[in-house]
């Protein structure tokens, strides 16, 4: 499996992959099925929370048994990587991509940590991801809040600084800030897509990826993948499915053999994955 070639055949193809986040086994099974079922390409994702709690070499094993299984590419992620030592620990597990969020550091030792990750990265053959411009909110429940309070333009990506970023580092991938907020609100959010033909302009040999890819609206999203999204993240949607549906069923049944009834929190977060497969286009690629 070659990732770069699986991100440029999304790029020339105008589709993007969805990288789904997981940290347990119903997750793994959700995502995996229905990437099997829409025969897609797919990342799996852990953040630094999420991989520490189900481990780096079991995230790496359940990736390859899954990946035989199914038939279909599957791409490990680290979903933003805190800093060097992170990314390096996933490196040596057999991740097969990074992302570095630099975005709390200074310019500079944004600079300096991702043009770290990158050699270390690059001998093993794994792209990186960058960012720089904190992409606000967070994977969760906001749904009694308004996401414009939180899209302030002053922090959005400025394609000169994302230039200089790429050019000074060689990361393979760039994440950008353009009213993608994390986490689900009160509204669907609008992207400032003016600003992302302007990055893709500028950085135009760089793969671009969006974050919080819950509760934008569809059309924003399908726009965003014909101006060269080739990667798009997708948490809290899934998180939010998966709760509801097992809340509803503790609710409702006497059953202790968990196994027994977890079919439909994996059938509800599976859901959200065929759903957006299909809104990014990459049904049928693998
Ligand atoms: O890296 C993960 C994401 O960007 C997830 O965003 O929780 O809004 O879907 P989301």
């Amino acid at each position: 499996m070659n990732v770069y070639e699986i991100l440029k055949k999304a790029d020339d193809g105008n589709y993007a992959l969805g990288a789904f986040n997981c940290a347990n086994i119903e997750t793994f099974k959700a995502i995996t099925n229905a990437a099997k079922k829409l025969k897609s390409p797919i990342l799996i994702e852990a953040s630094d929370g999420e991989v520490t709690y189900i481990g780096y070499k079991q995230m790496v094993a359940l990736k390859q048994i899954y990946m035989e299984e199914t038939g279909v590419p599957i791409i490990l992620n680290l979903d933003h990587g805190k800093d060097f030592e992170s990314c390096k620990r996933a490196i040596e597990a057999g991740f097969d991509y990074v992302h570095i969020d630099a975005s709390k550091s200074s310019f500079e030792d944004a600079l300096r940590e991702a043009a770290e990750v990158v050699k270390l990265a690059h001998k093993h053959g794994i792209p990186v991801e960058g960012e720089i411009d904190h992409i606000e909110g967070s994977s969760a429940d906001h749904r009694s809040e308004d996401p414009t309070r939180l899209q302030d333009p002053k922090l959005f990506t400025d394609p000169e600084r994302a230039r200089e970023f790429v050019e000074k580092t060689g990361v393979d991938v760039f994440a950008s800030f353009v009213g993608n907020l994390h986490g689900i609100y009160a509204s669907n959010m609008h992207l400032n897509l003016d600003l992302l033909k302007k990055i893709k302009a500028t950085i135009p040999d760089t793969f671009l990826s969006l974050h919080g890819g819950s509760g934008i609206f569809d059309e924003d999203v399908r726009q965003a993948v014909t101006m060269g999204i080739v990667k798009v993240n997708v948490n809290s949607e899934m998180r939010i499915a998966f709760k509801m549906s097992l809340q509803e069923l503790l609710n409702s049944t006497n059953e202790v053999a968990v196994y027994k009834i977890m079919d439909k929190p994996i059938e509800a977060v599976q859901k959200v994955v065929e759903y957006k497969i299909g809104l990014f286009g990459s049904t049928g690629k693998a």
